[in-house]
C-alpha cells in the first residue's frame, strides 16, 4: 500500500515526467488579495497568469496547494469532526498548462496517472462533462466527452449542469466548463448487495462513490457584468483532493483512517490516555455516545491542528480580526473539544506539533523551519483560552450553586447563552458539566437567545450596507 507521503510524491514525479516544472505551494494565507483571507483552490496563486497580465513561463507546472476552506455550504467549520471527509485544511494536487497542452492533453494524462501509475480500475471510474447553457451560449461540452471516449465507455460519460460542470473562482475571475473524475470505490460485494451502478451514484452523496478530481478548461473571465470574456489562452487548471485520494488508495471509509491523520490521532490516544476507534472498528462493535465525542474530538483537534499549524508557519498568526480571528475561532474550537471530551485541561495541541512536523515536513519544508514559533504560538493561545474557560467554569459552578440552593435543576437558557456569548462556552459544553452535576438546560431558551442574536447580528449588517 502506498503512503500518503508516497502518493503525493508520485503526483509530483508523473507531472515532472510531463515537462512540468513542481513549483511550491502558496501560503496559505494570502495577504495581498482584499478578496480572499485564504488559498481556497490550486489556481489563486496563477489568477494573473491566467487573465494574462502575467508571464505564464514555464507554461506548465504542477504541484500540491495547502488549502482552507471554513466558510460555505459544505465547508461549515462546526460540521467539521462529525462526519468522515470534510476538513478545514486540505491539500489539493493541481497540474496547469497556460497556453500549452488543453482538453486533450489533460484528459490523456488525468488518465494515465490514474490508472497506469496508481492502478485505479477503469471500470470504477466515471467522468462528467458539461451539459452546456443556452442562456450564456455555451454548447455542451463535447470536445471533452470525445477525449474521454478514447479512455471510457458511453455509459460513463456522464453529462453535469453548471452547477457541477462549469467552475468559477468567484462573482468574477476565471472560469470554464470542466469534467470530474468519480471514482466507485465500493467492494463487488457492496455493488452486488445495492444493486445500483456506479453512475446512479455520480453526485449522490454516496460516501464511497467520490469526485476525485476536478479538471477545468478555463477559456472565460466573468466580468462584474455577468458577461463572459474570452481568455487570451486557453489553461488548464486541474484540483485533486489529496486526503481523498489517499482514503481511496488505501481501501479506507474514512479520511482520518489514512496515514495523513492517523500519526496525530495516535499521538493523541497517546497523550489522553483514550482510545480512538476507527471506522472499521465501529462498524465491528458500535460504540457508545461517550466515546463517539471522544471520537469528534479526535478528529477536530487532528484536522484543527493542521490548519492552525500551517497558518501560523505561513506567518498568519491567532488574533481578533480578518485571518487571524478565523484561525483563532478554528484554535479555539479544538480546545474545547479537547477539554470537554479528552479531559485536556492544560495545553494539548502544542504537544502534536511534533508528529505533524514528522509527517508533513519533507513535503513543506515551512512547517519544520518554523516549528519552534508554532509550538510556542499554540501552547500560549491554547493557555489563555483555557483561563478563559475556567472562568466560565466558575461563573457556571456558581450558577449551579444558586440553583441548588433554590431546589431547581434546570440552568435556564439565558444563562446558558450568556456562557457561550462571554466565554465561548457552546451549549454541549454547558450541558456535560450540568449533567455531571445533576442539571439539565433549557435548551430551547437557550436556541431562542441564539436566533435573537443572530436577528441583531442580521440587523446591523443591513444597516452597514
Ligand atoms: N479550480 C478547480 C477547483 O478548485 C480545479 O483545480 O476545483
Amino acid at each position: 500500500m502506498m503512503t500518503a507521503n508516497e502518493i503525493r510524491d508520485s503526483f509530483k514525479k508523473f507531472f515532472e515526467s510531463k515537462q512540468h516544472a513542481i513549483v511550491p505551494s502558496a501560503p496559505m494565507v494570502i495577504k495581498d488579495d482584499p478578496t480572499l483571507m485564504f488559498t481556497n483552490a490550486g489556481m489563486n496563486q496563477w489568477k494573473d497568469i491566467i487573465l494574462g497580465t502575467r508571464d505564464p513561463e514555464p507554461r506548465r507546472r504542477a504541484d500540491t496547494q495547502k488549502c482552507l476552506r471554513v466558510s460555505g455550504k459544505h465547508n461549515d467549520l462546526e460540521e467539521v469532526g462529525h462526519d468522515t471527509y470534510h476538513h478545514t485544511m486540505f491539500e489539493m494536487l493541481g497540474n496547469w498548462s497556460f497556453g500549452d497542452y488543453f482538453k486533450e492533453g489533460a484528459i490523456d494524462m488525468a488518465w494515465e496517472y490514474l490508472v497506469d501509475v496508481l492502478k485505479l480500475n477503469p471500470e470504477d471510474l466515471y467522468v462528467t462533462v458539461f451539459e452546456g447553457s443556452p442562456e450564456e451560449n455555451i454548447p455542451r461540452d463535447d470536445e471533452a466527452a470525445k477525449y474521454w471516449a478514447k479512455h471510457v465507455p458511453e455509459d460513463h460519460i456522464i453529462n453535469g449542469n453548471k452547477h457541477d460542470n462549469f467552475w468559477e473562482m468567484g462573482d468574477t475571475g476565471p472560469c470554464g466548463p470542466c469534467s470530474e473524475i468519480h471514482v466507485d470505490s465500493r467492494t463487488p460485494e457492496q455493488k452486488a448487495a445495492s444493486g445500483k451502478t456506479g453512475r446512479e451514484l455520480v453526485n449522490q452523496d454516496d460516501p464511497q462513490v467520490i469526485e476525485i478530481w476536478n479538471i477545468v478548461f478555463m477559456q472565460f473571465n466573468r466580468k462584474a457584468d455577468g458577461s463572459l470574456e474570452p481568455l487570451s489562452m486557453n489553461v488548464i487548471d486541474t484540483g485533486m483532493g489529496f486526503e481523498r485520494l489517499v482514503r481511496m488508495m488505501q481501501g479506507k471509509h474514512s479520511n482520518y483512517d489514512t496515514d495523513v491523520f492517523q500519526p496525530i490521532i495516535k499521538a493523541e490516544q497517546q497523550i489522553t490516555g483514550l482510545k480512538y476507534f476507527t471506522f472499521e472498528e465501529e462498524t465491528e462493535s458500535p460504540i457508545s455516545k461517550e466515546q463517539d465525542d471522544i471520537n469528534v474530538a479526535m478528529r477536530v483537534c487532528a484536522d484543527h491542528l493542521r490548519a492552525v499549524a500551517f497558518s501560523i508557519a505561513d506567518g498568519q498568526l491567532p488574533s481578533n480580526a480578518k485571518a487571524g480571528y478565523v484561525i483563532r475561532r478554528i484554535l479555539r474550537r479544538a480546545v474545547r473539544y479537547a477539554y470537554t471530551f479528552l479531559n485536556q485541561k492544560d495545553g494539548f495541541l502544542y504537544k502534536l506539533v511534533p508528529t505533524l512536523v514528522a509527517e508533513m515536513g519533507g513535503a513543506f519544508p515551512e512547517l519544520e523551519a518554523q516549528q519552534q514559533l508554532v509550538t510556542k504560538v499554540i501552547k500560549e493561545e491554547e493557555e489563555s483560552f483555557l483561563r478563559t474557560l475556567e472562568k466560565g467554569v466558575g461563573m457556571l459552578n456558581d450558577a449551579m450553586n444558586t440553583l441548588k440552593a433554590e431546589g431547581k435543576t434546570e440552568l435556564d437558557g439565558v444563562q446558558a447563552f450568556r456562557l457561550f456569548d462571554t466565554y465561548g462556552f457552546p451549549l454541549d459544553l454547558t450541558e456535560l458539566i450540568c449533567r455531571e452535576n445533576g442539571f439539565t438546560v433549557n435548551e430551547e431558551q437557550f436556541n431562542v437567545e441564539m436566533q435573537k442574536q443572530k436577528d441583531r447580528a442580521r440587523n446591523a449588517a443591513a444597516v452597514e450596507n
